[in-house]
């Protein structure tokens, strides 16, 4: 059966872009189920950096069709610069659908994200400020714009005289930057809207669906990670949406039963952007080593990424959530800088071990990483041998570290990720072929 869904692991940014492109290459289309453009997914093809936000990465496969589903939230303004971006650099965005069932982030929606910011005083999240908080706000609340309102003005148009003022006072409470729109000026900018996804707009649901009946291979694209969870991940230090495995049912409209596998992406170290717990973060030197040896800058922000060793209870709880049927491991090539490679296998909380991850943010925050320590495999950057040898080319100590992690969430680590690259990719087993 061929739905595929990768999830990140962690708090993001584990190279799901990279591992979707690579499983793309056998699949018809590409699915984006939740998040917006808080996402920043990079792929490199023949040298060239691909950063996407809101488009799947399907757009870099002219022959695929990338589907944005009805549970991403869309800033049509900023898409759009986007896609002119993608094209530009040789991307395809002629086979691009897009649910009329899914709602629109719009400029308040950003001014809103900035104002609860600021209002949190000094516990911020750390958002990306991309409105997405504000988006989903207002689709839970039941008066949020659809991509399908576009094609229905005199809905629109009551919708706008509802919104405006609604909006203008909340600004005005919150002293945040003014809205200045008008109920003409909204009506007209969206009406452009319309004109640039027309054609492209449908019952995204029915077209997957259609094509998973068919037989044809489907990768689900998660954005975000495990960690960022609306209701599993560090709350109130997370995105708005439903990040893990079940996202995808709701957020592209299938059902559990059309999904066979579920790809969890696992960065080989932790990293996190924004604010929040992260119970094995380094400090000072060691973790602007990591952060450089990485290249942990985040592509949506540009913000440093935290960075600190593999956390496995942390895995351990995104495993269960979202369960995994395999393991893509990422960046593993980075730790070649180190001597002794360290793995949390535990917590310490007010003197008792614990092995599964609290839901207290208090708790989070008191926890003691139990490490276990490893001999690293510093120096080692063959990595043409192993694209060409495969697994058993890979050191030793690097096998032994995998086979840790497969060891304690007892799901196979089927792909290791040596390098950005779409080839620097070893797959011990096929996803696919399972
Ligand atoms: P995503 O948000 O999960 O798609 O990940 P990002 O694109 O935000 O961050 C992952 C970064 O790591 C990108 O710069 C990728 O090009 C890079 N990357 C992905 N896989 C690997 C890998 O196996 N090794 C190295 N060195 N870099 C990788
Ligand atoms: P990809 O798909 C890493 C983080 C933000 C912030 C929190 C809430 O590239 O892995 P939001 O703007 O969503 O309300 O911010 O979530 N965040 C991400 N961190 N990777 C991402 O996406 C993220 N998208 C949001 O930094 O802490
Ligand atoms: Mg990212």
């Amino acid at each position: 059966m061929p739905g595929l869904v990768i999830i990140g692991a962690q708090w993001g940014d584990e190279g799901k872009g990279k591992i979707t492109d690579y499983l793309a290459e056998d699949a018809e289309m590409v699915v984006r189920f939740q998040g917006g453009n808080n996402a920043g997914h990079t792929i490199i093809v023949d040298g060239k950096t691909f950063k996407l936000q809101a488009l799947p990465s399907g757009v870099l496969r002219p022959d695929k069709t990338a589907v944005i589903g009805n549970g991403v939230v869309i800033n049509m303004e900023e898409m759009e610069g986007e896609i002119k971006r993608i094209v530009d650099a040789g991307g395809s965005i002629a086979n691009l659908k897009i649910s009329d069932r899914a709602h629109l982030i719009m400029n308040y929606h950003k001014k809103l994200d900035g104002a609860e910011e600021k209002y949190r005083g000094n516990k911020p999240v750390g958002t990306t400020k991309k409105g997405i908080g504000p988006a989903y706000q207002d689709k839970i609340s039941r008066i949020g714009f659809r991509v399908g309102d576009l094609y229905e003005e005199d809905l629109l148009k009551e919708k706008i005289s509802f919104m405006i003022p609604y909006k203008k006072d909340l600004l005005d409470m919150m002293d945040a930057e003014k809205c200045e729109c008008t109920n003409g000026s909204l009506f007209a900018k969206m009406m452009r809207w319309r004109d640039m996804v027309d054609g492209l707009v449908c019952d995204t649901s029915v077209l997957i669906n259609d094509a998973l009946d068919a037989g044809k291979k489907i990768v689900f694209e998660g954005a975000q990670g495990a960690m960022l969870d609306i209701d599993h991940g560090t709350y109130p230090y997370v995105t708005s949406s439903s990040t893990c495995a079940g996202g995808a049912c709701t957020g592209a409209g299938v059902a559990p039963k059309k999904i066979d596998s579920v790809i969890g992406c696992l960065k080989a170290y932790t990293t996190r952007v924004g604010e929040g717990p992260m119970v094995t973060e380094m400090e000072g030197e060691e973790e602007e080593e990591l952060q450089r040896l990485g290249g942990e800058f985040g592509v949506v922000t540009g913000r440093g990424r935290r960075c600190g060793w593999l956390d496995l209870v942390q895995a351990e709880h995104s495993t269960r959530l979202s369960g995994f049927t395999s393991i893509a491991i990422t960046k593993i090539d980075v730790l070649c800088g180190y001597k002794e490679v360290k793995v949390c296998t535990a917590y310490e909380i007010d003197g008792d071990v614990i092995r599964h991850f609290p839901a207290s943010l208090s708790k989070i925050e008191a926890a003691k990483p139990v490490y276990k320590t490893m001999k690293g495999w510093e120096g080692w950057n063959d990595t043409a041998e192993v694209v060409r040898n495969g697994y058993e080319a890979l050191p030793e100590e690097m096998r032994s570290y995998i086979s840790l992690i497969e060891e304690s969430l007892k799901v196979p680590v089927d792909i290791v990720s040596v390098g950005p690259g779409r080839e620097e990719t070893i797959v011990r087993r096929n996803p696919w072929h399972s």
